[in-house]
């Protein structure tokens, strides 16, 4: 049974709920951090078989962690939203194709699309806060959508869409199916073939705990060999490190999307954090995250001043819980985010109310406790 107080030892006066904006690193992954500097300030990269084996074992912990047939389906890239662009800039649209999006996306999955329309091409933002979301998204499309684009869970709202229910439409129908997984990846189990996914994008640095600036981009074979490339260098070739060739062809792999030098340090540190959730498991760890949402719904509903914004449905939500305080206005909620930071609740000012976003290793009496002991101090009146 893993010590979690050891791994993760969190400042005691932090109460932090905020994996849905920047998770915390825990204790490994910064001790692998700092174990990579010190080889590098010793030995440089004299090691770098080393390094090239950690590489191949991160992948091969994303391609677990996404269920995705092979380690060479998946492709590390910047971020979340460098890989939405390596999609919408790869296809080769024609004017009048459209795009079926939401009208709750996070803006690096809306904005890129956005922006095809220069190519003649549409995006169509169907309005899922209703009961039947899955329906509103399939109600925009028609013989003319060539993608589908969500994120697997709000980031504002914390509504968890049914994607399979999406994928299995979008494979019957034809349409590309691209899923924004980085409020779901490292908080939920996925299956990437159960869902029909052509593309999952999702950064390390929220509940994957790992840090900024390193991204999952899955893609099957079929569906990237749609992707036209834009971004070249020696790393992407299929024989890489073979210099003085010549002749070269871009990777079957996914490594097609990776030009350069990879990002050695993001690696060792994400491959660190992705191994903890391997050790405890991701059932268990969306059993806890979903345990410690569920607790705070059923805390929020309690206190008559507050109200839900997250869907307490069961499967509609995940790790968000986000609220309102009745008597608070916009600017009222930004007053009182700013109160709770300030008296070191970690959490996020989204969806005109306070999102709080607990990871499984958080313990839901510490924060009652801690949130009690607030009001009892009146540092937070709401
Ligand atoms: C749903 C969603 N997509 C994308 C992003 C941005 O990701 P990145 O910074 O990796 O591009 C965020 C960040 O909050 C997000 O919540």
């Amino acid at each position: 049974m893993m010590n979690l107080s050891m791994e993760f030892p969190l400042d005691k006066e932090l109460t932090y709920l905020n994996h849905a904006a920047v998770g915390v690193w825990p204790r490994r992954t910064a001790d692998a951090v700092k174990a990579f500097a010190e080889e590098n300030m010793r030995q440089g990269a004299a090691d770098y078989p080393r390094w090239m084996k950690t590489e191949r074992e991160l992948r091969g912990r994303l391609a677990r962690l996404v269920h995705a047939p092979a380690h060479d389906d998946i492709a590390l890239v910047k971020n979340t939203s460098e890989a939405l662009s390596l999609i919408a800039y790869g296809l080769n649209w024609q004017p009048g194709d459209n795009i079926v999006s939401s009208s709750q996306e996070f803006p690096s999955n809306r904005m890129v699309w956005e922006s095809l329309q220069t190519q003649g091409v549409e995006l169509r933002l169907a309005d899922i806060g209703c009961d039947d979301p899955e329906a509103a998204m399939l109600a925009l499309c028609d013989e003319n959508t060539r993608l589908l684009t969500v994120s697997s869970v709000q980031y504002g709202t914390g509504l968890r869409m049914d994607i399979n229910r999406l994928g299995q439409f979008c494979h019957d129908q034809g349409i590309l199916f691209c899923i924004d997984a980085i409020q779901s990846l490292g908080a939920l189990q996925f299956d990437a073939l159960a869902c029909h996914a052509d593309f999952v994008v999702a950064d390390g640095h929220k509940w994957m705990l790992g840090p900024e600036g390193l991204a999952l981009f899955y893609s099957t074979p079929e569906a990237r060999n749609q992707l036209s490339l834009s971004q070249y260098g020696w790393h992407m070739a299929e024989r890489a490190g073979d210099f003085d060739a010549t002749e070269w062809s871009p990777a079957t792999a996914a490594r097609r999307f990776e030009p350069g030098s990879p990002n050695m340090l993001g690696i060792h540190a994400l491959n660190a954090s992705l191994s903890l959730l391997e050790d405890i498991g991701m059932a268990q760890v969306e059993s806890g995250v979903l345990a410690n949402a569920g607790s705070l719904m059923g805390w929020v509903d309690s206190n008559p001043d507050l109200e839900l914004i997250t869907p307490a449905a069961p499967g509609r939500y995940s790790g968000i819980v986000t609220f309102r305080c009745k008597r608070l206005d916009q600017a009222g909620h930004a007053q009182l985010y700013r109160k709770l930071m300030k008296a070191g609740v970690v959490c996020a000012h989204r969806a005109g109310g306070i999102r709080f976003s607990p990871h499984f290793y958080n313990d839901f009496n510490v924060f009652v406790h801690n949130w009690n002991q607030l009001l009892g101090d009146q540092v937070i009146s709401l």
